[in-house]
């Protein structure tokens, strides 16, 4: 069977075919429409101008798809939430339309969930044995999450954040300091050559005794920190450099997602720990994980997605929709909705 897969809940334009034969997954197309260049200039990006790149962008992608591969479509997994609304109906519409003209199944896909199954794509993934129960740590731009997946498709809701997502406070810190957008693979490239010890700011909510994470307060203080050097006309010759800037916020950003995280790990008694979302492609971040909770819990397996697969792109979704097309979770293309603030569990 063949999975096409749809995913523009944000400034990614993406469609996907996924072949499943005995069970195993072969990605057969994952094209990917990136609008970074066009969000750059307004420093973020702007849902209006995103919705109009998809609906340029999205029916030449699925034709390319579609001619390439050469064969009949299964079903449709689109994302339905949680997202941008203006731009999430650009994805649910097209589907819509295919789903009634070519009378094929239509499944709604969740887009967090969509980031968990990033780690079921090829080539890393081989088999569910000893997975569940796993523990998924979500990293994006709108998203910090800590949830334990019982089986495919069972979720509970662990902790998450109580303001900013941790990609959202990369942005911000990003912007701060005059770095080009999206500020995460900025600020992290930076981070690389500068020294994580410079300056000790703060962690919030990392001694709570709960799973939640507070990224405002973190950012407010690299604000009020530049603001001070730079008041004092020697930002940033100010002994630290930018680089020890973005290396001591991203290692305090680091700190709480993994005190946390190994403490889901230690609670929950999970076989598994799953990173999902932008942030994941955070070689510092994969490593710190691996070196930290991969010592400490050396029977719980970690699983990493590939980079192309950390970001939005359409392969998960479809990953994400067999499960529910092997329980016929279908939405008829009469009814299907967006859901912007859809929330997993
Ligand atoms: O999952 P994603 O592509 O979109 C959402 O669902 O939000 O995540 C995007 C987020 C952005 O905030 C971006 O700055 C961040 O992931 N990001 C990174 C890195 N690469 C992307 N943050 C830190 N380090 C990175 N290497
Ligand atoms: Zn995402």
């Amino acid at each position: 069977m063949l999975i096409l897969g749809i995913e523009t809940s944000c400034d990614e334009t993406s469609v996907a075919l996924l072949e499943i034969k005995n069970a195993k997954f072969f990605l057969r197309q994952n094209l990917v429409y990136s609008q970074i260049k066009v969000h750059q200039k307004y420093g973020g990006v702007v849902p209006e101008v995103a919705a109009r790149k998809h609906v340029e962008k999205i029916a030449p992608l699925i034709e390319k798809a579609l001619k390439e591969s050469g064969k009949k479509i299964s079903a449709i997994a689109v994302t339905a939430g949680p997202g941008l609304a203006i731009a999430l109906m650009v994805g649910v519409e097209t589907a819509r339309a295919l789903s009634y003209l070519l009378k094929i199944p239509l499944i709604a896909v969740n887009h967090i969930e969509g980031h968990i199954y990033a780690n079921w794509l090829p080539p890393s993934f081989h088999s569910d044995k000893n997975i569940f129960p796993a523990l998924c740590l979500i990293v994006s731009g709108g998203h910090t999450e800590l949830l334990l997946m019982k089986d495919h498709g069972r979720y509970k809701l662990i902790g998450q954040t109580k303001d900013d997502a941790v990609g959202e406070c990369f942005d911000k810190v990003g912007k701060i300091l005059g770095l080009p957008y999206p500020g995460g693979p900025s600020v992290a490239l930076l981070a690389k050559k500068g020294n994580a010890a410079a300056i000790d700011f703060p962690r919030p909510m990392i001694n709570s005794p709960d799973f939640d994470f507070s990224y405002s307060g973190l950012k407010t203080a690299i604000l009020y920190y530049t603001q001070k050097q730079k008041n004092n006309h020697n930002f940033p010759k100010f002994g630290v450099t930018i680089n020890d800037v973005c290396a001591s916020f991203q290692a305090a950003a680091f700190d709480v997602l993994i005190a946390k995280t190994a403490k889901a790990v230690k609670k929950l008694k999970v076989k598994s720990l799953i990173l999902g979302g932008g942030v994941a492609a955070n070689t510092n971040l994969q490593k710190r994980i691996t070196n930290t909770i991969g010592q400490e819990f050396q029977s719980v397996k970690i699983f990493l997605p590939e980079n192309k697969f950390c970001g939005d792109n359409a392969a998960m979704i479809a990953a994400a929709g067999y499960w529910h097309y092997l329980k016929k979770n279908f939405t008829p293309w009469q009814k299907i909705k967006i859901n912007p603030e859809w929330e997993l569990v």
